[in-house]
């Protein structure tokens, strides 16, 4: 696809654009009474009613586009940013301007862009070449940073474990680093044996050695924000295998890293004044002979022994070494990101991931921020009560829940024993893929929740 700023222009380079028109249908008869007699006709021709985001170009007298019809219905409420942005893709080469748009223009830009994604490091694919003028007052750069870092997410979730495997993911997270001049550290191996015992385990079985990757970046002495996410490359479910259909899409299934990774491009490139650090267990949940079992019974990180009562509840294993490790920074938040369990799919479908958080205002401000950036998340319980399901007859914890009730919620809980003195923690359950597009979303990987994180991380600490 073109570069993101070939389609996201500055005022500067608004000469000549073409004029995108905005016309409810109980407006379009006073509409069609303005225009020259030839663009009547041709729209009328066309059964141009102004129908919700149907969509019309005009020809001037030379056979140019003169402008483009949009449009909005009986009820602009209802109007969805997203579906003008997705224009991006519908529209021919050229250049573009809104006029008198209805709807959040900021939002509409960022549909834009996020709508013209393409994945094509494997074919030729006819990317989307219509660039949008950035509308006045619109902070170019910051879309442009938001977009970039919904890119590189998708790509990462996109690429097949035969090219994203864990040294892979590992080397996407240095490529990161080096732009932002962060540090990158990474323990990999039988290194890992001693201090994140679960992560060895789990990734054991693999010809791509298990790793924890470690960046950090930032002021010194800045507020600590820690990011976690899960970096399963690939999920066969261990020996506890996945039926074919499970199993078809678990590249997908280091989304939270890809996401934890798109969130910390962003807080890098925007210079948030925070001390930020970011941990990716990296690991194929792989069946070999070495393969860690059902029953065994694992050391972890913070000292709790846990027995493996399914060894594809998996991530939430390599996530509670890299949980414990964050937390003893003590960090002002803590955040973890994970494509955790098919529970919270089931609940709340592919599109609205779960979100778990104790303390109740940041949980609302979380909540406000997903709407307002139309990043859509939902508010779930750490349901003390539960805790109770993770009980082990032999063992500290047990991996699952028994009776496979409340699975999202047990995997959080899970979770939330590694986690003791981060003054704020949320855990993101979230699915990392769009199965069919949407506006704005196009098929394949997902960035879920991180321009909500941003936002808020903007507020709660930006200049
Ligand atoms: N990566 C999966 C969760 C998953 C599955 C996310 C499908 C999205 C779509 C995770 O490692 C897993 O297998 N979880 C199990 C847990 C169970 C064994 C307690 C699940 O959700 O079935
Ligand atoms: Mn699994
Ligand atoms: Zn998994």
């Amino acid at each position: 696809m073109p570069p993101l700023d070939k389609l996201l222009l500055t005022s500067r380079q608004a000469a000549g654009a073409v004029p995108i028109r905005f016309v409810a249908s109980d407006a379009v008869k006073a509409a069609l009474g303005k225009m020259s007699a030839a663009e009547r006709k041709w729209a009328k021709a066309h059964g141009f009613t102004g129908a919700r985001l149907q969509t019309l170009m005009l020809p001037a007298k030379d056979g140019a586009m003169a402008s483009v019809l949009v449009g909005t219905g009986d009820d602009t409420g209802r109007l969805d940013p997203f579906a003008v942005g997705a224009l991006s893709s519908k529209l021919p080469a050229g250049k573009y301007v809104l006029d008198d748009c209805p709807v959040d223009e900021r939002l509409t830009a960022l549909g834009w862009l996020l709508d013209a994604y393409r994945f094509d490091r494997y074919r030729d694919v006819s990317a989307p070449d219509a660039a949008l003028v950035c509308p006045p007052g619109i902070d170019r750069a910051d879309l442009l940073r938001i977009a970039d870092a919904a890119k590189l997410t998708r790509d990462l979730i996109n690429t097949p474990t035969s090219d994203m495997g864990p040294a892979e993911l590992e080397k996407a997270a240095r490529n990161l680093a080096r732009a932002h001049k962060a540090e990158c550290r990474v323990v990999s191996g039988k290194s890992l044996e001693r201090g994140y015992p679960m992560i060895h385990a789990v990734g054991r079985a693999s010809n791509s050695p298990p790793r924890l990757i470690d960046l950090t970046w930032g002021r010194r002495r800045g507020p600590k924000v820690a990011l976690v996410g899960k970096g399963v490359c690939f999920d066969t479910g261990g020996l506890d295998i996945k039926p074919a259909s499970g199993m078809l899409l678990m590249k997908k299934d280091m989304g939270g890293a890809a996401n934890v990774l798109g969130l910390a491009s962003m807080i890098m490139s925007a210079k948030l004044p925070v001390r930020l650090r970011v941990l990716i267990p990296a690991v194929e949940n792989s069946i070999s002979a070495n393969a860690f079992r059902p029953s065994d019974i694992l050391n972890s990180r913070n000292g709790l022994t846990v027995e493996i009562g399914n060894t594809d509840a998996e991530g939430r294993l390599v996530l509670a070494d890299a949980l414990a490790l964050a937390d003893a920074d003590k960090p002002d938040l803590m955040i973890d990101m994970a494509t955790l369990t098919g529970a919270a799919r089931v609940a709340l479908g592919p599109d609205l991931p779960p979100f778990y958080c104790d303390d109740d205002e940041l949980a609302a401000a979380i909540a406000n921020h997903a709407v307002a950036e139309a990043d859509p998340l939902w508010r779930l319980p750490f349901w003390d009560a539960y805790e109770a399901m993770l009980d082990s007859k032999v063992a500290d914890i047990n991996n699952v829940g028994g009776g496979g009730f409340a699975g999202s919620i047990t995997a959080g809980l899970f979770l939330r024993r590694f986690v003791s003195k981060a003054a704020n923690y949320v855990h993101f359950d979230i699915y990392g893929w769009t199965p069919t597009a949407k506006p704005g979303k196009p098929h394949g990987g997902e960035a879920q929740g991180i321009r909500a994180l941003y936002a808020l991380l903007c507020e709660r600490y930006g200049a």
